[in-house]
């Protein structure tokens, strides 16, 4: 059975939740592994006091007894612990009594880089609340939340994932990086930068190039573009591939199946080969500007500045962590087609028997 994830939840609403389905029975999960990459995704330098404001924990609705998945759908919860103060603005049903506390006024000021003007004109909201609740970021919690379960069911075959920041705003130093926040900060302006996820542990073979869809590399690359705010995808060496020639570009192959360099980042063919997968993925500088862009009244027509809430000066470091999470996510999808199973013992045993026919790791 593949596996599948769906999730839901705005911002501001009672909870987020994720189902997660076609898990094997037996994987143990570990509330405090899940609950620290959680607070991982929430810590960071140019994070807003939102994240300070609401500590994130997973709670279980079902699929899970005593710490064991049961082979049945996972529902995973992450309360909003801010909707108190949206009760009234965002109340599932028609609010009762006066107006109060946050959201009661419709948003009509469309922020340019975000999901509100096309958001409003697709669905016909006239409140931009309505598209930019559920466009924001903020559900990228069940999705680390997810992603740990993934990372559980890929260390039981020996595959671990780790996503860091590696640019933000043009720095690359820890030192650049917190000081081009705090000058963007100070000046109420936005920052981008670049992450990267590396997987070792992969055997040869996940994904396939039987078909377009099959293929690991489109996936991985989907996964991320998938994320709020990802404008580019990049593969091992990736574009910088497309300006050396082909004695330069490839991997070749030494005794034992090993490569002297990665430069294809561990995929060929829209397969793993073997050697560490290595993507990354270019953030876009937060459309939420402390000093807004022009906009126009969606109400009036006229010129106007956009919305002001609440907002990070950059994500990338939370990003990193949402980036491991999705391709955590993909690469358990890819290793639960290949190894498959019921029972967690039948992937592990599938894995193994694969490892051995093709003898894999070898030794030169
Ligand atoms: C972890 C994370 C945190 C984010 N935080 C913010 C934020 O505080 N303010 C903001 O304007 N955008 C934030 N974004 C980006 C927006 O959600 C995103 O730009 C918007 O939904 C429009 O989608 P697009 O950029 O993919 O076109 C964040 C993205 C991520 C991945």
């Amino acid at each position: 059975m593949p596996l599948g994830l769906v999730t839901s939840g705005e911002s501001h609403g009672p909870a987020l939740v994720a189902i997660l389905t076609g898990l094997p029975a037996g994987l143990t999960l570990d509330k405090d592994a899940i609950g620290a990459d959680l607070r991982r995704r929430q810590q960071g330098y140019g994070r807003s006091p939102r994240q300070q404001l609401e500590t994130d924990i997973v709670d279980v609705l079902a699929g899970l007894r005593h710490g064991r998945t049961l082979g049945t759908p996972l529902t995973l919860v992450v309360w909003n612990r801010d909707h108190k103060n949206w009760l009234w603005g965002m109340n599932p049903w028609p609010p009762e009594g006066e107006p109060t506390g946050k959201g009661t006024k419709a948003v009509t000021l469309p922020r340019p880089g975000h999901a509100d003007l096309a958001g409003v004109l697709k669905f016909g909201h006239d409140d931009v609340r309505n598209s930019l609740e559920r466009a924001s970021a903020r559900h990228t919690a069940v999705h680390v939340a997810a992603g740990a379960v993934a990372k559980a069911l890929l260390a039981a075959i020996g595959v671990e994932v780790h996503g860091r920041p590696v640019e933000i705003g043009g720095e690359s130093t820890d030192e650049g990086m917190r000081t081009a926040t705090d000058a963007a900060r100070t000046d109420r302006d936005t920052l981008g930068g670049i992450v990267e996820v590396v997987a070792s542990g992969c055997p040869p073979g996940l994904g396939s190039y039987a078909e377009k869809s099959d293929r690991l590399d489109a996936r991985l690359a989907a996964a991320l573009m998938g994320i709020q705010a990802v404008k580019g995808v990049e593969i091992g060496d990736g574009f910088a591939l497309a300006r050396v020639r082909g004695s330069q570009a490839h991997d070749e192959i030494e005794p034992g199946l090993a490569r002297r360099t990665n430069r294809a980042g561990g995929l060929e063919a829209g397969m793993s080969n073997g050697e560490p997968i290595v993507v990354r993925a270019a953030m876009k500088p937060l459309p939420t500007l402390m000093k807004p862009l022009d906009s126009v009244d969606l109400e009036t027509g006229e010129a106007a500045q956009a919305l002001v809430e609440r907002s990070d000066v950059q994500a990338v470091e939370a990003l990193a962590v949402v980036a491991e999470a999705a391709v955590a996510w993909e690469l358990a999808r890819a290793a639960c087609e290949k190894f498959g199973g019921d029972a967690l013992e039948d992937l592990v045993a599938a894995h193994r028997a694969y490892l051995e026919r093709i003898a894999w790791p070898r030794t030169p």
